[in-house]
Parts: structure tokens; sequence; C-alpha cells
């Protein structure tokens, strides 16, 4: 659905993307992540057009972006709608007025817009605030304001520059919910810039990681954030906290066995002293899984290896 190759953008003589190449698929929730700077948002914009690239490749629905008219960019814009950080609602407008707006603009019939409006407002839960003002609204419910008017001329992609950033965290969730539920229902794929990484483990099934403009990480994020290499963990800020002496290792299980139990079986079988990292559980998406990271004595790192291997349910590494 959108196939990049080999794209390079530059602001000035800066390069401000370098050599990204992604697939994201069809119905699929994927999230740009990055610290601030990394390049996220350029990204998204060169997705919508709204950037022009300097190399490489862009086809949205096998067209070259970089290629398209205006007038035709108009048109692929229609199917990609764009929820931003701070809602972008027009304040001396009400509710219903901000999401008929594209409508409006495009020259809908007032009697489908009316109809296409209350039917989004409904499914953002907001039909009875249709008559308020924005100012009248929390976060979350500009939001999901910003989310109706998004959706309004049908698009087959939204695009979030991080829609949850000014939002606290059980509103994020729910914002979240309604994402996941929009990707689901009506089968738009969502793309979503963040860099909250609880964002990425609640929602997305696929992630990219962007530092410096280059992608130094891409997959599903049970392989990202449980099975993380050195520039990911890195980016995690896990590096700082593994001792320098003895072995780390890194035990993956299901949420099924407790860590509690993996470290008393193993104390009590192996007889020896390790000292716990740190343990967590992750949800990631719908699984719960635990991790749980170890330090031992060099001397007894074969014999604590052994007995892991002798473990079905659990998966290790050493870092
Ligand atoms: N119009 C512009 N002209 C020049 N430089 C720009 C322009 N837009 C962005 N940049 C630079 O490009 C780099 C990437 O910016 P971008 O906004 O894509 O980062 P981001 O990952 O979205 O960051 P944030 O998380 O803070 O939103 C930054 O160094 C920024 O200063
Ligand atoms: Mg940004």
């Amino acid at each position: 659905m959108i196939e990049i190759s080999n794209l390079g953008k530059y602001f000035g003589n800066t390069k401000i993307l370098r050599n990204i190449n992604v697939k994201i698929e069809p119905n699929e929730i994927f999230a740009i992540v990055g610290h601030s700077g990394a390049g996220k948002s350029t990204l998204l914009r060169c997705i919508n057009g709204l950037e022009k690239y300097d190399e490489g490749s862009l086809k949205i629905f096998g067209e070259e972006i970089g290629k398209l008219s205006e007038e035709r960019l108009r048109f692929l814009r229609k199917d990609i709608g764009m929820i931003f950080q701070h809602f972008s609602l027009l304040e001396q407008k009400s509710v219903y007025q901000n999401v008929a707006l594209p409508m409006q603009l495009w020259g809908y019939k007032k009697s489908d817009i009316n109809k296409k409006a209350e039917e989004l407002l409904t499914l953002v839960g907001l039909i009875h605030k249709k008559n308020s003002y924005p100012k009248a609204l929390s976060g979350g419910e500009k939001q999901r304001v910003a989310i109706a008017r998004a959706l309004t001329l049908e698009p087959k992609i939204l695009l979030s520059d991080e829609a949850t950033s000014a939002l606290d965290p059980k509103t994020t969730l729910s914002i979240l919910e309604l994402l996941k539920t929009i990707n689901k229902t009506l089968g738009i794929t969502v793309i979503l810039v963040t860099h909250e990484m609880n964002v990425v483990k609640n929602a997305a099934k696929r992630a990219l990681l962007l530092e410096h403009g280059q992608i130094i990480g891409l997959g599903d994020i049970e392989s990202l954030f449980l099975k993380p290499d050195e520039r990911m963990r890195k980016f995690l800020g896990e590096e700082d906290m593994l001792p320098e002496y003895g072995v780390n290792i890194r035990l993956y299980f299901p949420s099924t066995v407790s860590d509690k139990a993996i470290v008393t079986a193993m104390a009590r079988e192996l007889n020896i002293d390790f000292n716990i990292v740190w343990g967590k559980l992750e949800k990631l998406g719908e699984n719960v899984v635990g991790s749980l990271v170890i330090n031992v004595d060099t001397k007894y790192a074969d014999i604590t290896k052994n007995y892991l291997q002798t473990q079905k349910e659990i998966f290790w590494e050493t870092i």
C-alpha cells in the first residue's frame, strides 16, 4: 500500500532523511518512533505529499507521490486523513461544523454531510456535544472531534502525528482504543508517529525506529521490544542499567509463567546466587509477555545457561 525505497530528503544542505526503506501493508497499525528531531514528522509529510523528497521512491497505491500533479495530489490526500498533537480545530466553529468542513470544501450534498457527520460523531462518542465549541471540550474530546473530521472523506490511511502526546495516560489509552476500533471496523491503515513507547506497545503491530533520519530498527513489536538488539537497547535507555561485571542474561517467558516461579526454581535447583537486574511484564498488543534480566557470576554462567536450555517455555540470550 505504501512502498518507500531509498528515500532521502534534505533541508538546505542538511540531510534529514536517509535511505529509508519500508513497506506498510493495508490494514495495519504501523508506528514511526524516534526522539525529537529524528525526522518522524518530515517522513509523515512526505507520505501525504506536503513535503517533497530528493532521493528514492515513495509510492502509495502504486503511484509515485513525487511525480503527481497538484490536482492528483489533492485527490490522493482525500484518501489520507491526518490528526495532530494540538488537534487543529477551528475555535469559532462548533463540533458539528468542524467535522462538516472537509465535506463542504469538497462540495458534498447537505444531506450527505449531515448523515456522515452524525455517523462519525456517534462513532467517536461525541454526538451529544455536536453543538459545543472546542473551548468547552477536554483534550481527549478535542482529539475525538479531530478524528471524526479526519474520517469524513473516507480515507484509506490515517496519519497520526503525536496525537496522544498532549493527553494524560488514561485519555491516551482511550484514544488508542478508538484508533484500534477504527482500524478494525473501517479497515483503515493507521500510521502512528510517536516518541512514546507505551503508545507503540499498546497499539502497533509493527514499528520502525528512526534516529537522525535513519532507520535503526524495523519489525514487529514483539521482536523490537522483547529481543532488542544493541542499538534498540541504547534507544530504550536500557544499556545504562546493565551491570558491567559478571554475565547478564535476559529471559523471555509467556505471561502464564511467573517471574517469581522462574527465579525460585532456578535458585533452588542450581544453588547459586544471582541478581535480578530488572524484570517486567509487557503488554504487546493483545499479548502479555514477561522479560527478566539476571546477572550471574562469570563462573556460574555455564551452569545457568545449561539449566535454561532445559526450560522449554523460556527463551534467553546473554546481553
Ligand atoms: N521546514 C524545515 N526547514 C528546515 N529544517 C527543518 C524543517 N522541518 C524540520 N526540519 C528539521 O528536520 C529535522 C527533523 O524534524 P522533524 O520535525 O521531522 O522531527 P520529529 O522527529 O518529528 O521531531 P519531534 O518529535 O520534535 O516532532 C529537525 O532537525 C528539524 O529541525
Ligand atoms: Mg514531529
